[in-house]
């Protein structure tokens, strides 16, 4: 049977050091300020947001909310990142997808200065993650390192396979393996023979978002299996990517869904906004 990776456990370890870090800077007169945009009210968003400020208020990090209307326009978001890039006192500045058709997320993204980008998705951030350089770095590839590593589990020489090419996940998923030294892998729906390749791999990250799409077919005995999705089964109910029931008994290592990769998320998000604030040092 596999070992559980317990993103909540670890989380909650990330958290808590960095509490203790914040603490320490508070004591130096350094604060750690992240603003959060949200336009409209798209539930799932909601929910999202709202954790992160619990997440920062836990980590003693302060957080400024910013809920605009539906009907915001473009250049109104423009003109508060505008703003907030200025603002000495904001460390980190997080505008959450998806954003009202009406508002060019790219373009909101690329004006975000690359040093308070802290969910890592500015062109200079991932431009800084594939040349190796300093950046933030997206958060939830960022987490599943972390998994990795507080689970001992080497990534040094593995054959990884990442199914799924997202910019969020897949694509910097595939740098930071690589810059772990693994060999690394993409797969995506134009893969011929996706299992062929699955099977192939010591670690396995799958992130496609369709309901249970890898099943024990796709994997190698002893594999680790990283289940990015947060999809809804036949019933309604919470599940990944990955066919839990039937892989877990095939894997040496397994994230649960929910519980897993997901609470690593905002781990990393807190991070990346104390990494941003320990800059200005
Ligand atoms: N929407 C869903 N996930 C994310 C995230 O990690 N960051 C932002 N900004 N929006 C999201």
């Amino acid at each position: 049977m596999a070992m559980r990776i317990d993103g909540k456990r670890i989380s909650q370890q990330i958290k808590d050091e960095l509490k203790e870090e914040v603490a320490a800077l508070g004591e130096q007169g350094v604060k750690v300020c992240l603003a959060v945009i949200q336009v409209g009210n798209d539930p799932a968003s909601t929910v999202y947001v709202g954790n992160k400020k619990k997440a920062c208020a836990y980590v003693g990090i302060e957080s400024l909310a910013y809920e605009l209307p539906e009907e915001t326009t473009e250049e109104e978001l423009l003109n508060l990142v505008r703003e907030l890039n200025k603002k000495d006192e904001v460390n980190g500045i997080l505008v959450q997808l998806p954003l009202p058709d009406h508002i060019d997320e790219d373009k909101v993204i690329r004006t975000i200065a690359p040093e308070k980008d802290v969910d890592g998705f500015h062109p200079q951030s991932v431009g800084a993650l594939s040349i190796g350089q300093k950046g933030f770095v997206s958060c939830t590839p960022a987490g599943i390192i972390q998994l990795l590593k507080r689970s001992d589990i080497a990534i040094d020489g593995k054959e990884c396979v990442i199914v799924g090419r997202s910019n969020i996940v897949g694509k910097p998923m595939a740098l930071l393996l690589l810059r772990e030294n693994g060999t690394v892998t993409v797969c995506h729906s134009h893969t011929p023979d996706l299992k062929a390749v699955t099977r192939r791999a010591d670690i396995l990250v799958v992130a496609v978002g369709k309901a249970k799409m890898i099943d024990a077919d796709y994997v190698r005995e002893g594999a680790v299996v990283i289940d990015v999705g947060m999809d809804r089964d036949e019933n309604g109910k919470l599940c990944g990517d990955v066919d839990f029931a039937s892989v877990e008994p095939k894997a040496s290592a397994i994230t649960p869904v929910p519980g897993g990769v997901g609470p690593m998320t905002i781990a990393m998000l807190m991070h990346n906004c104390v990494e941003s604030a320990k800059q200005n040092i």
